[in-house]
């Protein structure tokens, strides 16, 4: 059994998170709940900003929030220094309402429509990453009629794809983000950003994938990046003053998975880029990077009540829990896995093998094929580790199940940060059929 950050095993041989007894806040929140352990986000943001500065880097590390977003996650992003990567008006709304500094927002999206690019306008948030041709005029047009300023970067496909353990690089990669680098089209890009009344360009962004856990595609991009940026000096003078390498640093779902640490991606990078300009005397610019996952996924972890059990005779036995793939669609999307524990018997073997099945209709709702827990009986705690990224984000109301509550951990301390769904909540939108069109006067 493999315990994240301040998790550990309390006198009753229950689960602890950020000092606090899992089992008590199953009594005080119900199931399912999802448990954010707040000292390792901060543990985290730390160690990333701690290495810029010991690399002598200047930095941005923007949390990229589609992994989760919430008014307080917001918050504790801002209490650790950090920008915030948004990707859509609800995220910036949401940005909003935590009254984060606007100058640390960054808007992300390859559709990013005309309210939302206002929006970004009114908030006058830091910057905007401009993906592509159709957003170039919008955006530009939008700055003139307001008469206001606006700092963008190009987002750019590199040419190298990542995933996990490996990389590849594409010749002209197909991707629906960004302006690609080989065809020519981040040039034109350039051409019509880099002198505009109030456009600044301040330099490039590229993200090449997610849960990547060595680093040399890292460096790969760095270097494609840099040397598109020293091209652009010698032909027109232009300095980059910025380079977003974006996220992706992979996290330990199951023991299959093994993370490097925040530090060891940065300094990667940071060798690149300081050798680069060092060798082409570039002023070295400021990194941004844009970690969603390494900063959430597994801080989050989620408690299910097991209800019912089903033995199919020789092959496995199900056990079901009160939710599913409604708040966690990554093992039924891309066959994530992941492992869990009895948090209210941890103290036993956890040594039965179960298939971990949710209550949705679908046979595909299964969160765990094979998870090993202690003897299974109704009632129990299921606790699945690593739930902190695209799970909440990516919940729905299948079957309208009320979506999860939401408590943060610290220092012996648990706070409710989004109250549970009620069936209030699910039929609110609803709208009843008007009588008179249903004929109701004969
Ligand atoms: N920056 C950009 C521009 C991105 O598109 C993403 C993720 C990130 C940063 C953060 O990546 P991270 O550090 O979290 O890997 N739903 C999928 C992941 C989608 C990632 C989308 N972009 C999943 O559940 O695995």
């Amino acid at each position: 059994m493999h315990l994240y950050g301040t998790q550990s095993i309390n006198k009753k041989g229950h689960l602890t998170i950020g000092g606090v007894d899992t089992i008590d806040m199953v009594n005080t929140y119900g199931t399912p709940l999802i448990v954010y352990d707040i000292s390792l986000f901060r543990e985290r943001a730390k160690a990333f900003k701690e290495t810029f500065r010991t690399v002598g880097l200047k930095a941005q590390v923007a949390y990229a929030s589609k992994a989760f977003s919430t008014i307080a996650i917001y918050e504790v992003a801002k209490e650790e220094g950090l920008s915030l990567d948004v990707v859509s008006g609800g995220e910036l709304y949401t940005a909003v309402q935590a009254d984060y500094p606007r100058a640390k927002i960054h808007f992300h999206g390859n559709n990013k429509s005309r309210a939302e690019i206002e929006f970004a306008f009114e908030e006058k948030i830091g910057c905007i990453v401009i993906d592509n041709f159709s957003e170039i005029k919008l955006v530009k047009e939008i700055a003139e009629t307001r008469q206001q300023k606006m700092d963008v970067l190009i987002r750019v496909t590199p040419g190298v794809e990542a995933h996990t353990h490996d990389y590849i690089t594409t010749g002209q990669e197909d991707s629906k983000f960004g302006f690609d680098l080989k065809n020519g089209q981040t040039d034109e890009a350039f051409q019509q950003l880099k002198s505009h009344d109030f456009i600044n360009l301040l330099g490039m962004h590229c993200h090449i994938g997610s849960q990547i856990f060595e680093t040399a595609a890292f460096r790969f991009a760095a270097e494609v990046l840099m040397d598109k940026m020293i091209a652009w000096r010698r032909e027109s003078g232009f300095v980059c003053r910025v380079l977003n390498l974006g996220g992706g640093f992979g996290i330990r779902y199951t023991e299959a998975d093994q993370p490097l640490a925040p530090s060891k991606y940065v300094e990667e990078m940071a060798s690149i880029v300081l050798s680069m300009t060092r060798m082409h005397n570039y002023p070295v610019p400021e990194i941004w990077i844009e970690p969603g996952r390494s900063l959430v996924g597994d801080a989050g972890t989620t408690l299910y009540t097991l209800g019912s059990q089903k033995e199919v005779p020789e092959t496995r036995t199900y056990i079901a829990v009160d939710g599913g793939m409604s708040d966690n669609i990554r093992p039924a999307l891309y066959g994530a896995e992941y492992t869990a524990v009895t948090a209210n018997k941890v103290n036993e073997p956890q040594e039965v093998q179960v298939t971990i099945a949710g209550k949705c209709c679908e046979s595909g709702d299964k969160l765990i094929e094979e998870a090993f827990i202690a003897t299974p009986e109704e009632g129990d705690i299921i606790a699945t580790f690593c739930t902190g990224a695209y799970s909440y984000s990516m919940s729905s109301n299948y079957n309208r199940l009320p979506r999860p509550a939401v408590v943060f951990a610290e220092d012996g301390q648990d706070q409710l940060v989004i109250r549970r769904e009620t069936y209030e909540d699910i039929t609110r939108l609803d709208i009843p059929l008007q009588k008179s069109k249903r004929g109701e006067k004969v």
